[in-house]
Parts: structure tokens; sequence; C-alpha cells
């Protein structure tokens, strides 16, 4: 009797996801979704194209994945092109979404829905939802890291302390930096931080593109500018795992060293390369973004669109792009040190525990 119930119940649960897949199947069938991402430059990015296109594909659509190598007109003509091959939803992570305007307007006009991913697309209409972190509350995790960490919140300081900022075109640079100077900018008025080189305004803290290179420069040039001589850096402020690189090259390169005088460095996106200098001390901090959990909500809201389905959504007030307020599902974002880095990386499967080492 047992066994048979057991054969029965079997049977159900084979034929309820048999029948389950063939009906999303039926929906999407072969319908194309063009996912159009920055570049493949960073790590991050690469996995969330693959975690799109997997998505997608088992239930059914056909994805054109592109890459655009951080050249704002490449991705002007890849998303072209995607509406020219019959493209009927568009998921766009941009490089700078204002470029996107007459593209975007060119979609709607076929009637084709778009999702932003990660980034918002600013200035348009032409937006039915938005899959991303909540990129103030990532700014505020930064700011009160550091400050629990030094001690600024028993009264510990002064400290020394630089900022960068992320890439000006990128509505999620000004949120995340909003969120930080909220936390650490009374610190600063009463001097337990300290910025050397005066440079807290966002227009001079800013990295185009978020670009290592750019970065590193820009560390460089404050090093030699304002530090040395007994005045050391105790706190540098990054958005970016990319740009944290960069910042520890630039340390490297006028002798700082790892353990003694090093400074506490933030980040975001808790790359690979990044949880293996949190664990050798030469990075301090990063936000991890799971990409996994992103995309999954992305493809909720490609459904939605083309299938008429109700996307989850958590937040319908923060995302005015100027022209509307854009319907969002925010993800959260989790602050990572050594201290937790192996049961938030490795125990939800992100990484293995064989790549970090
Ligand atoms: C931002 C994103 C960050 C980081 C950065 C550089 O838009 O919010 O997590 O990935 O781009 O790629």
């Amino acid at each position: 009797m047992k066994k048979l119930l057991s054969i029965v119940a079997l049977s159900l649960l084979v034929f309820s996801l048999v029948y389950g897949v063939a009906a999303l199947s039926a929906e999407a069938a072969g319908k194309k979704v063009g996912v159009a991402m920055p570049t493949q430059s960073s790590q991050r990015w690469i996995a969330d194209g693959k975690n799109m296109k997997e998505k997608l594909e088992a239930l059914g659509y056909v994805v054109d994945l592109q890459y655009a190598d951080d050249d704002v007109q490449a991705q002007v003509s890849q998303l072209e092109n995607m509406i020219t091959n019959g493209a009927e939803c568009l998921v766009i992570a941009s490089i700078d979404s204002n470029a996107l305007i007459n593209v975007l307007a060119q979609a709607k006009s076929r009637g084709i829905p778009v999702i932003a991913y990660d980034r918002l697309l600013m200035d348009t209409d032409a937006v039915s939802y938005y899959a991303t972190f909540d990129n103030k509350g990532i700014g505020t995790v930064i700011g009160k890291y550091v400050e629990e960490k030094t001690g600024l919140k028993d009264g510990k300081g002064p400290f020394n302390i630089e900022f960068f900022a992320g890439s000006p075109d990128d509505n999620n640079a000004h949120m995340l930096n909003a969120g930080m100077f909220e936390v650490l900018q009374p610190y600063l008025d009463s001097g337990k931080l300290v910025c050397v080189s005066k440079q807290t305004d966002f227009n001079t803290i800013c990295t185009l593109r978020w670009s290592q290179e750019t970065a590193q420069q820009r560390m460089e040039n404050l090093l030699s500018g304002n530090y040395g001589t007994g005045k050391d850096v105790d706190i540098v402020i990054s958005p970016f795992d990319g740009i944290s690189y960069g910042i520890a090259a630039a340390l490297e390169g006028a002798g700082y060293k790892v353990g003694t005088k090093w400074p506490l460095i933030t980040g975001q996106d808790a790359e690979l390369m990044a949880a293996k200098n949190i664990i050798s001390g030469k990075q301090t901090q990063t936000i991890f973004k799971d990409t996994r959990i992103l995309a999954e909500k992305c493809v909720t809201m490609v459904q939605a669109v083309l299938e008429g389905s109700k996307p989850e959504i958590n937040d319908t007030t923060t995302y005015n792009n100027n022209v509307i307020v854009v319907p969002s599902y925010l993800c959260t974002p989790i602050s990572v040190d050594k201290d937790n880095l192996v049961e938030q990386l490795v125990g939800s499967g992100y990484y293995t525990k064989a790549e970090l080492e």
C-alpha cells in the first residue's frame, strides 16, 4: 500500500512538473529577448549575463546577449540590431543611459517593453520595470561599516580619509555616494574624519566608467600631493572592487604595506579577486550583491511584460528617472569582510572554497 501511494505521489509530481514546464514553454516559446550588458571587463557583468541567459533559455525564450565593452555607441547599435532582429523584450544594464533615449523611444514605438537591469534608465518613459539592489542602502552599509570598524561611533579618531565615487553617468554612483555621505558627513563636520585632499565633491571624486586605471591614477596623485612624511591615509572609500584594486596598486607604489599602515579600503560586488584580497588583507570590505537573485527577479519582470503575469515589486517611490517613477524590486546588499566572507560567499554557493585559495 505504502509503495502504491508513493508511486501515485511520484507520478503526480512528475505530471505537475512536466505540465508546469510545458505551460511555461508554450507562453515563452521562442520569444526573443535582447539582453544588453555594459562590459566584460569586470567579473560581475559576465555572471549577470550568463545567469540571465541561462534562466531565460530554461523557460523557452531565445536570448540575444550582447556586451558593449563600455562603448556607448556600441551599446546603441546593439540595441538597434536587437530591435531589427525581432526582440520582443529588452533587458538593459546601460553604460550611459542618456545616450539610449532615442533607441528606447524606438523600442517603445514598436511596443517592445524594456526592463532596466541593475542601473536605472534615466530620462525616458520607455521602461516598464527595474531590478536592482538598494543602491542608497549600499552607501549606508559602507558608511556604517567604516563607522563601526574604526570606532568612530565610540568617539575614536581623527582619521585621514579619501573618497572615490563611481561613474557620473550611472545613477547608482550618485545614490551610493549620497547614502555613504549621509553616515560619514557628521564625522567630517566634527573633525573626527579629515579629508586631507579636501576632495569630497561628487564631480571631483567620481570615476568615469568605474575605471580601475583612472582610480589608480587619482590615488597616486592624492598620495603624492597630500601624504608622506609622517602623514598616512587611514581610510579609502571605494564604491567598486575594480576601483579598490587601483587604490591598492597606488598604495603599494607609494610604499604602503599590508599589515602595517595599510588603510581600511571598502568595495562593492564581491568579485573573486576582491574576496581573495580581503583574505590577504589588501582590501577590507566589499558589498555582496548576489547576481543570481537579481537575475531571478529580472526574469519575473520579463515574464510579466511578455506573458501578462505580475512581477514582485517592493519599491514604487524611490526610482524617479526624471520622467516616471519606475516600479522596482530592490534586492538586499550584504556587507562582507574577513569575518563573514566564507559564511556569505561559500555558504551561499557563490564561490567554492577552492576558488578562494
Ligand atoms: C554599478 C553597479 C556596481 C558595479 C559598478 C561597476 O552600476 O551598481 O555594483 O558593478 O556598476 O560595474
